[in-house]
């Protein structure tokens, strides 16, 4: 089989080089409680994370985004925000997001904040004010209550469910403490969706974009950005939610989260970013919004992304496609169709702390199965299959223009923990759902820095909030720098080389191949990725660049790997 051109098409023209950051960049996601942890108390922290900016800068990327840091109760990690102008105790002070911010910006890099609009904690003092007035005040105009339906109100308003499971509405008690009204939460109980068609809420959240806006934040990753309004009247749905991240619901059942829910992408949510668009624009240095909207078909995707609303959305019609040639090529091509026509790169994405890792996705039995984490009893994926897709993914995801966003351990080829203690689990999903869903601990365990230290590095004492598996000492960073082929220094290379060919900001266009593999040129480099189980020859004079594919020697691509290659 070869790889070899014969017939061509451009599915994107190249970009100009210069155009703003965010156009090309790569963007790695800190998350905090699990980057670095400089007191030992087991919890990663600020201090931790800027004590280890050399390593992004090692790595090559251009920014990163921190998931929250705020004052939160951790009933969802921190997207339960109960203030959003100030640092939760447990991760440092507001100085340490100060001194954070300078030093990222002294090394050249960026730094993205998480803001999580559709909801805050029921910790927040507006909830709290909310509770303690009556039903149609204006405190609890902030958030969605509603009497209950039934003949004393003992019904939930609508038939809602929780994205983490169970119902979404909550029944308090009122303060002359008797059963009164519901409030609406899409996610956990103590997560109050906001009421975005109330003023004060839209003022209210333009004034703490300022407040991290003039602290010298480069940009805001919005949380749910596709959930902020919900259709009028809240009206009933017989569609079936998918879990968080899109993954397979627990009853097996298919309904996207996309126009047809009366929760997610409704036409009114626009406006809010039109208006953050003006903010943002306010300032100097290009900051930029990403949108987290598990949105599709990828047009309605693109109108996030139109010139006056965000900067970047992520690709995540991409991230569920598995190991599917057909499915990739489709994806990629559909992302350009739709963003190129709103002007908008595409953001690229393969793991994050919301989807077991990648490197042990792509290693089941089915790469294209998604669960809500995996667990003891559940299939376990073949990890050295696993791996070796994820690196040649990586380097698929690293040869696409426009941005891309790495999540932290991925460079380390990082698998998901797939044996985690169930008493130890702490995302809500597990509890919510009854254990069925096992929920994303896996993804979010302490990163492991030193084979030779307690926790591997990732705090002073060996404390850690989640166990790490022993076979992490050979994923460790020291166990990798320096050793060429490991996951580490490939995408070091990588992103050296995607720097050096200006990849970001190039064009694509698809080479004629076996179904089971993708060619596509973006400039002068060539990029071959197999999926099938056949070897690919590449074209004659084509000299190796990089290659996923540890043991790769000559001009023959191996099964599930990457190459790029320059033509000359
Ligand atoms: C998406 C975040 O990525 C996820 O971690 C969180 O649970 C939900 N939004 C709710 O804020």
């Amino acid at each position: 089989m070869t790889a070899t051109p014969a017939r061509e098409r451009t599915v994107h023209q190249a970009d100009a080089v210069d155009g703003p950051w965010w156009r090309h960049a790569v963007i790695y996601q800190v998350y905090p409680r699990s980057f670095a942890d400089s007191d030992g108390d087991g919890i990663g922290d600020l201090p931790g994370i800027t004590a280890r900016l050399d390593h992004l800068v090692d790595l090559g990327v251009d920014a990163l985004w921190l998931s929250p840091f705020y004052v939160s109760p951790q009933a969802d990690a921190g997207y339960d925000v109960a203030d959003y102008r100030d640092v939760d105790p447990v991760f440092g002070t507001l100085d340490d997001i100060d001194a954070l911010l300078d030093k990222a910006h002294r090394l050249g890099l960026r730094v993205v904040v998480d803001l999580v609009p559709n909801h805050t904690s029921d910790e927040h003092l507006w909830f709290a004010a909310a509770r303690a007035a009556a039903p149609g005040s204006p405190e609890r105009a902030r958030y969605l209550f509603r009497d209950g339906r039934g003949r004393h109100g003992e019904l939930p308003p609508n038939n809602w469910t929780s994205m983490f499971g169970g119902p979404a509405w909550t029944r308090i008690t009122e303060a002359d403490g008797r059963p009164g009204q519901w409030y609406l939460h899409l996610f956990d109980t103590k997560q109050p969706d906001l009421d975005w068609s109330n003023p004060q809420v839209r003022t209210e959240f333009e004034d703490v974009l300022r407040f991290w806006l003039d602290r010298g934040v480069d940009g805001f990753r919005v949380d749910v950005a596709h959930g902020l309004v919900k259709a009028d009247g809240l009206p009933d749905w017989a569609g079936v939610v998918t879990m968080i991240d899109g993954s397979d619901p627990v009853d097996g059942g298919a309904a996207p989260h996309g126009r047809t829910s009366p929760m997610f992408d409704q036409d009114g949510v626009h406006e809010v970013y039109r208006a953050w668009r003006t903010v943002l624009d306010s300032y100097p240095g290009d900051r930029a919004m990403v949108a987290e909207a598990w949105v599709e078909p990828l047009e309605r995707l693109a109108r996030y992304v139109r010139p006056d609303e965000m900067h970047q959305a992520f690709n995540f019609s991409f991230l569920s496609a598995g190991w599917d040639p057909a499915a990739l090529r489709s994806v990629i091509d559909r992302s350009f169709a739709a963003n190129d026509t709103v002007g908008a790169p595409t953001t690229w994405v393969l793991s994050n702390h919301d989807v077991v890792r990648h490197a042990s996705r792509l290693g089941l039995s089915d790469p294209t199965r998604r669960p809500n984490g995996i667990g003891d009893g559940d299939e376990q994926p073949d990890a050295e299959l696993g791996l070796r897709r994820a690196r040649a993914a990586s380097l698929l995801v690293l040869a696409l223009p426009g941005s891309a966003y790495l999540y932290q351990g991925e460079e380390l080829g990082l698998p998901e923990h797939t044996a985690l203690p169930d008493e130890l689990r702490q995302d809500p999903t597990y509890t919510r759902s009854g254990g069925a869903e096992r929920g994303r601990d896996g993804c979010r365990v302490p990163l492991p820095w030193q084979q030779d230290a307690p926790a591997f590095g990732f705090s002073p004492n060996g404390a850690s909030w989640l166990p790490q598996p022993a076979g992490w000492r050979e994923f460790t960073v020291d166990a990798q720098r320096g050793r060429p082929g490991s996951t580490y220094e490939t995408y070091r290379s990588a992103l050296r080389l995607r720097r050096q060919h200006q990849l970001a900001a190039g064009d694509l266009t698809w080479l004629p191949s076996d179904p089971e593999v993708l060619t596509f040129t973006n400039g002068r480099v060539l990029v071959v990725t197999t999926m099938g189980s056949a070897a690919v020859q590449l074209p004659p004079g084509a000299r190796v660049l990089i290659s996923s594919d540890t043991s790769q020697t000559g001009d023959v691509v191996a099964p599930d790997t990457t190459v790029w290659a320059l033509l000359d």
